[in-house]
């Protein structure tokens, strides 16, 4: 991939999305450009620079930040952070929102929608009362329109299904359908899928009681890490609790918020 090519395209996605492609990664990026060439009919990633220079549109743009970001994702990732959930986090929360009977989840990078309804699983089956009869919310959002297309279908493969989730939950929750499994009715209107780019100033919206923000600010450089890690720490509510990737380490935290190693699961958590 020729240098000005690559520096245009992660000059570009970088100012949209946040998204730091170092320079090694030529070969990753010209792969997925040229794929994203392709489907809009143009020869390679070439041709897309061309276009992309000298006519750049708002959903061109969205279409590149789109194939360049990368969508890992499996139910119950790392499994401890859903444990530490459902023995801990939930149940303290639980006690502490007694009176106002509500609680709010936020999936901030929910790729293709394993995290949150794997989210909406656990309480589903753990914590049947709240569900039941609280005010439980579970917005879970991407910057990725693709992502959120599949997450909102809810419709998963059979290597999808295999990756973290419980047979006994496969059964329960998921419905057969071809080759396919879709995930039932209850558990996806548990569920409000959004597109938010982290990078942005945040809508408008309530403080969070739990924020899960997964293996994403790994992709910012540190300035934009502090910047998003910062807005989430206010997106909190008192007492509320941040769950990064296993091996993440936020930039620093503010006097309102401290660290809680729950099992093995660190969180971070704002003070009362
Ligand atoms: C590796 S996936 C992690 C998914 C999930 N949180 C997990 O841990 O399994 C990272 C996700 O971050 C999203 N992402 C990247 N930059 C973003 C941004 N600026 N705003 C919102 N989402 C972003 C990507 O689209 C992708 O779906």
């Amino acid at each position: 991939m020729k240098p000005e090519i690559f520096n245009f395209f992660t000059m570009l996605v970088e100012r949209a999305s946040g998204i730091s492609i170092k320079s090694g990664k030529e070969y990753l990026l010209q792969s997925r450009l040229d794929e994203l060439a392709r489907t809009l009919g143009y020869r390679d990633h070439e041709k897309l620079y061309e276009v992309a220079r000298t006519k750049l549109t708002r959903q061109l743009l969205d279409q590149i930040v789109d194939a360049l970001t990368t969508n890992e994702t499996y139910f119950f990732r790392d499994q401890h952070p859903f444990e530490t959930l459902r023995r801990v986090i939930i149940p303290e929360l639980k006690k502490k929102r007694e009176r106002e009977k509500r609680l709010r989840f936020w999936s901030a990078a929910c790729s293709t929608g394993q995290e949150p309804y794997s989210l909406a699983i656990l309480l589903r089956e753990y914590f049947p009362d709240l569900v039941k009869s609280w005010h439980i919310e579970i917005l879970a959002s991407d910057i990725s329109e693709s992502a959120l297309k599949k997450a909102r279908e809810g419709v998963y493969n059979q290597i999808e299904v295999n990756r973290g989730l419980p047979v006994t939950f496969l059964v329960k929750y998921f419905k057969q359908v071809a080759a396919h499994w879709r995930i039932s009715d209850e558990i996806r209107r548990m569920v409000t899928f959004k597109r938010i780019n982290l990078v942005e100033p945040f809508p408008v919206m309530h403080q969070f009681d739990v924020i899960l923000c997964r293996y994403v600010l790994i992709y910012f450089s540190q300035p934009m890490k502090k910047r998003v890690w910062e807005n989430l720490c206010r997106a909190l509510a008192p007492g509320g609790y941040i769950l990064l990737g296993a091996t993440e380490i936020p930039p620093e935290l503010p006097a309102d918020m401290e660290k809680k190693v729950l099992g093995k699961t660190v969180c971070f958590r704002k003070k009362d």
